[in-house]
């Protein structure tokens, strides 16, 4: 089965697991997805309603901006500031200066997501004051044509969906209704990603984060809500026991990880063990 591979390259994504994701996910009315982040997994379930959410104000702004214009406008648009800067795979000096303009500058979201492109690993990384900080992806990254093709069908999936960069305590709820889906892929406690390292103007993600969730999880699924959380329960040596003596109560799917074929992979990934856990 063919998936829309998000443009935004996002750390973390998990479109390499939608094929085991995307068919244990019902459809349903309204879907919630609480820590989007690249929406990988959004954009390809189906629901009539989608709402998609995260902390990460910087990268909602980038959709919000992207629902507000036609792709035309938008490559034109990049490919202008590209020009403009002289942005490459191997001009560092473009890089910095662009960089310097956007800190400096009203920080439009259009010139953010131009920039992640040609940082390292395509991360949206700042500093305590919000500065952009991320260096420069050298011979690796850049707005090439496999992203732009991408975005095509994505600025059209998300221009209908409802955006919202709250801490998932204060999403609202009550918009969910019985039968409806909530999905939530957050930081894991037990691997840090670069979005959850807490050195990056935004909380880590500690074992009372967990318990948070869960608790919203639990009262969700009383209501006949159904759910479906990714984690890890062991990784390199070291267990998620809250999450293991919790999922208990409910479905968990063992999601093969090994993506690559390659010995190394094999051995490394294996330690990894990824679920899904569902209410059904
Ligand atoms: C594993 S990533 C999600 C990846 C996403 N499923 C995808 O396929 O691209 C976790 C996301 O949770 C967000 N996040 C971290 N803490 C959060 C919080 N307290 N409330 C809401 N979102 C949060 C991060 O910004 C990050 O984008």
């Amino acid at each position: 089965m063919h998936y829309l591979k998000s443009p935004m390259n996002y750390i973390g994504n998990k479109y390499r697991l939608l094929d085991q994701i995307i068919p244990l996910l019902p459809s349903s009315e309204r879907y919630v997805d609480l820590f989007s982040g690249g929406l990988d997994v959004a954009i390809n379930h189906k629901a009539t309603t989608v709402y998609c959410n995260d902390i990460n104000y910087h990268l909602i702004e980038i959709y919000e901006a992207f629902q507000k214009i036609e792709y035309d406008e938008l490559v034109a648009r990049i490919e202008f500031t590209i020009k403009e800067y002289g942005l490459s795979k191997t001009n560092s000096v473009a890089y910095k200066n662009f960089r310097d303009y956007y800190n400096n500058s009203k920080k439009d979201p259009l010139d953010l997501y131009i920039l992640m492109n040609y940082g390292f690993n395509y991360q949206l990384r700042f500093n305590s004051k919000h500065e952009f900080n991320n260096s420069f992806g050298k011979n690796r990254s850049s707005f090439n044509e496999s992203i732009k093709a991408r975005l095509l069908p994505f600025i059209s999936r998300i221009k209908s969906y409802h955006f919202s960069s709250l801490d998932f305590r204060n999403f609202d709820f009550s918009i969910l209704k019985k039968g409806d889906l909530i999905y939530c892929d957050p930081p894991y406690t037990i691997s840090i990603g670069s979005y959850n390292d807490g050195k990056r103007g935004f909380n880590g993600w500690q074992t009372q984060d967990d318990l948070a969730l869960i608790e919203i999880l639990d009262d969700l699924s009383r209501h006949g809500i159904r759910f479906a959380l990714s984690n890890v329960l062991s990784h390199k040596g070291k267990v998620n026991d809250v999450l293991i003596d919790w999922s208990s109560k409910y479905t968990v799917h063992e999601l093969n990880s090994n993506y690559n074929n390659s010995s190394y992979h094999l051995t490394e990934k294996s330690e990894t063990k990824e679920v899904l856990i569902t209410n059904e």
